[in-house]
């Protein structure tokens, strides 16, 4: 059998620096989730709202220590905001238009999310065919497209007097691309930024620059960002820690926390099928076949890992999953996924269940850019480089190391991420133990 993240070794456990000023956090996309996000924030620090969902502020670790006080966490107060976006709307802008929030949370901070613009975009059409925006960058070569936005991440630096920053992707879902040869190095991928090279996309731009500027990453959406060799390496060679893919909410987190439970029951599952009605702008680009195709990808994976059909064929070897996405505006942000799944219990004999989620799409996504922020930050000043498989937890397509299996089970990915909390949370304690 292969290893899954749960089975490798524990990381080091050098204990993080504390964390020492403000913290950055770019957004490349401000759209429903990233404004949904910062907003959060703001009300949070103000004492107007709850960060519910948010287990880097509410979840404790085995003992009951609260997460944000066993680590060195970076505080709400000491977040400052940037990002980019194709179109020139501020975050008070982009929150109007998702309509996710209401007046009553807008009015107190209407200011404050006013003052965050976003920079201009890397942009290309061909990977996000439903949008068209003019707050793009215009240099000729990717090389130099790169290298304004790296530019970009060390003026926002310098400008709010900052020494950290990490950037969490909540732009929209990329077209799917099969890996090309310049994303096998980051020698193949610096050379493809000088030719232009087609295969490399915006976010991966994004991704070069900030890992450049030793700015930790994650990718929000299904799309290839960090997931290639070649920025897998750069991220090595830079010391800087990067994790993705794709936010695990709505449906998938659903399908995470329900299948572990029916195989630990060793119920059989004949078929899945999933469908649901979403009407914001990513339904919007998810309606295009090839974005579709990304985000498929990754929602299909989710059964097979957790299931184990090679195990227990008699069980899940006939399993049909089938996931549907249709854009249905009326709808707007406040997704409803439909879930029936076949089962088949004791002498073989058929059940039914069905879920009806009528969830906030980015209500459910915004807890996890803050945690992912967090903790990239965390393990950055723990000395942690490349992926950050212990925050599978996080996402639908979960990278694993080669050779190791992605785990998708929701409740080991959760174990995985308390270990890890708490190996650096009692680092400090065995450090002087050793002295
Ligand atoms: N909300 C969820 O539950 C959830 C779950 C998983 C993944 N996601 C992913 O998160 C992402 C954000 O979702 P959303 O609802 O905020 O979408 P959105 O459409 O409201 O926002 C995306 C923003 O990204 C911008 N954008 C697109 N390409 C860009 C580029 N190259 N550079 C800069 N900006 C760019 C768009 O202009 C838009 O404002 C999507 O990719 C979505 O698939 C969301």
């Amino acid at each position: 059998m292969t290893d899954t993240i749960s089975s490798l070794p524990p990381r080091p456990t050098d204990a993080p620096a504390p964390a020492r000023g403000k913290l950055g956090v770019l957004l490349p996309g401000m759209g429903a989730v990233a404004s949904t996000f910062m907003a959060g924030v703001m009300l949070a620090r103000r004492g107007l709202g709850a960060p519910i969902g948010s287990l880097a502020e509410l979840g404790t670790l085995e003992g009951g220590a609260r997460v944000r006080e066993a680590v060195p966490l970076a505080g709400l107060d000491d977040l400052v905001f940037g990002g980019w976006d194709l179109f020139d709307e501020s975050a008070l802008d982009a929150a109007l238009t998702a309509d996710v929030l209401s007046a009553r949370h807008l009015e107190p901070i209407r200011d404050e999310l006013a003052a965050v613009r976003p920079m201009k975009a890397v942009f290309f059409p061909e990977f996000v065919k439903r949008l068209r925006g003019e707050h793009v960058k215009t240099a000729r070569s990717k090389r130099d497209l790169a290298e304004e936005t790296r530019a970009d991440v060390r003026r926002f630096l310098r400008d709010n007097d900052l020494e950290r920053a990490v950037a969490v992707w909540c732009g929209s879902t990329e077209a799917w691309r099969e890996p090309a040869p310049c994303h096998r190095s980051l020698e193949a991928f610096e050379r493809g930024l000088d030719e232009s090279d087609p295969a490399i996309s915006p976010s991966q731009i994004y991704a070069w620059a900030c890992l450049m500027e030793g700015v930790p990453y994650a990718n929000g959406a299904p799309h290839m960002t960090v997931s290639c060799p070649a920025l897998v390496e750069l991220a090595h060679a830079r010391g800087v820690p990067v994790a993705g893919s794709d936010f695990k909410t709505g449906q998938t987190l659903m399908k995470t926390i329900l299948a572990p439970g029916l195989k630990a029951r060793m119920l059989g599952v004949r078929g899945w099928f999933s469908t649901n009605i979403l009407g914001n702008r990513d339904g919007e680009v998810l309606d295009d076949p090839e974005s579709f195709r990304s985000k498929e990808v990754s929602k299909l994976g989710v059964l097979d890992h957790i299931l184990e059909p090679e195990l227990h064929p008699d069980l899940y070897g006939d399993l049909y999953h089938k996931v549907r996405i249709n854009y249905y505006p009326p709808r707007g942000d406040r997704k409803e996924g439909w879930d029936n799944i076949d089962l088949r219990g004791w002498l073989g004999y058929d059940m039914q269940v069905k879920i009806d989620f009528l969830c906030r799409d980015s209500i459910l996504a915004a807890p996890l850019v803050l945690d992912l922020a967090l903790f990239l930050d965390l393990a950055q000043r723990a000395g942690e480089r490349g992926m950050q498989e212990w925050l599978s937890f996080y996402f639908k397509s979960p990278i694993a190391p080669p050779g190791v299996r992605p785990e998708h089970d929701l409740f080991r990915q959760h174990q995985t991420l308390l270990a890890t909390l708490g190996r650096w949370a009692a680092a400090p304690a065995r450090l002087e133990a050793a002295e």
